[in-house]
């Protein structure tokens, strides 16, 4: 009896024959999209360099959410208030805030969170401040390694056991906007370091519950973001490699920022490209040439899109460059959308009609 497994979705397929178990198993994984993978967790980490649209798709994906009904709240970490102003709020710290009836969106600081944590049981603001924020404990708090990305982790943590009256879930979905690649990876890894650093003791004890949610698929997502540049595909790759077993956390990827190809309708270039270069108007040859350019670079994308799909077998959402305002709602809901739309395994696209002579 052979058994095909796979974490993205969960899914176990039982069967005499290997070949067909994989097959089977494609095909249960080829009937969900991106988004419905993601829909099911409770905990969405939004990760990729600096610049490649976390912050967009957080967005993106959050709008998706709410609109399928799912009670989503966006976090950001850091400081960082580049949701709360994408949607027209400002900045404030650890104020859960409404964007819309089912999307909401909360600012996460590591001083907050301590601050939040030490307040709601000792009750007393002046102590936490008396106790935490003196000379000697604050440098200590910002210098242990890996602990304001902990305590953050630990708030997101206790977000996801919150329950309302009727003993439902406050937040069905959470979508971290998390730290560019190094420091995502950093944060991701932050309940191990302090797992190590402490051995036994309450904030060992703590750790490793905030490590179990974290690392367990079932529950946790990582989506990926990169761009069809050389530069942020091959950071995506490396921090793909980077994550070692929590891989399975991966659910798939969001390349950002595409140009479409246009002529989707079948015109074919190369033809029409001659008899244009044959007339002389300078002003047809100047549209050529940054025709020419546009496609040329559609064709890189192509091939960035190619060796992302065959580094991380994983789904792959392509987001569309926005040339105009990319903050509307619409153009977000727009983007939310084509996480609906790929399938898995990536299908190997047939070269654009553009490009064969
Ligand atoms: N699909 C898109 N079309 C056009 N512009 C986009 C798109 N996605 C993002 N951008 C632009 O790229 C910039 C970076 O996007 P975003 O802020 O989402 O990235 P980020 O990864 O969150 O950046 P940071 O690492 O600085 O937090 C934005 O200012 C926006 O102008
Ligand atoms: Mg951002």
């Amino acid at each position: 009896m052979h058994v095909a497994a796979l974490n993205v979705p969960p899914a176990i397929i039982i069967s005499p024959d290997p070949d067909r178990a994989k097959q089977a198993l494609c095909r249960y994984v080829a009937l969900m999209s991106l988004l419905d993978t993601l829909l099911k967790k409770h905990v969405v980490l939004v990760t990729g360099k600096g610049g490649t649209g976390k912050t967009t798709v957080c967005a993106a994906l959050g709008l998706a959410a709410a609109a399928r009904g799912l009670r989503t709240t966006l976090v950001e970490t850091s400081g960082a208030t580049r949701l709360a102003e994408l949607f027209g709020l400002p900045p404030q710290v650890l104020a859960v805030r409404a964007i819309r009836p089912s999307l909401r969106v909360l600012t996460l600081t590591s001083e907050a969170c301590v601050e939040d944590f030490v307040v709601k049981r000792v009750r007393f603001r002046s102590l936490y401040r008396l106790v935490f924020r003196n000379r000697v404990m604050g440098p200590f708090m910002d210098s242990v390694p890996g602990l304001p990305d902990l305590i953050q982790l630990g708030k997101v943590y206790d977000m996801q056991r919150e329950s309302d009256d009727n003993g439902d879930p406050v937040h069905d979905l959470i979508i971290v906007d998390a730290p560019a690649t190094g420091h995502g990876l950093t944060m991701l890894s932050s309940p191990e370091t302090l797992m190590d650093m402490t051995l036994a003791g309450p904030l060992h004890a703590n750790s490793k519950l905030v490590r179990d949610l974290f690392t367990d698929p079932a529950n946790t997502a990582l989506l990926l973001t990169s761009l069809p540049e050389a530069l942020p595909l091959n950071e995506t790759i490396d921090l793909f490699h980077a994550l070692g077993p929590k891989q399975s956390l991966v659910a798939g990827c969001v390349l950002n920022r595409v140009l479409e190809v246009p002529f989707t309708s079948g015109l074919a270039w190369p033809l029409v490209a001659k008899h244009l270069e044959a007339l002389s108007d300078p002003r047809i040859q100047e549209a050529l040439h940054w025709t020419s350019l546009w496609l040329e670079r559609t064709a890189l994308q192509e091939q960035a899109l190619e060796s992302l799909s065959r580094e991380i077998p994983r789904p792959i959402a392509i987001f569309p460059f926005i040339m105009h305002n990319y903050k509307d709602p619409e153009s977000l809901e727009t983007l939310g959308d084509r996480l609906d739309t790929l399938k898995w395994p990536p299908q190997a696209s047939p070269a654009p009609r553009w490009m064969k002579s």
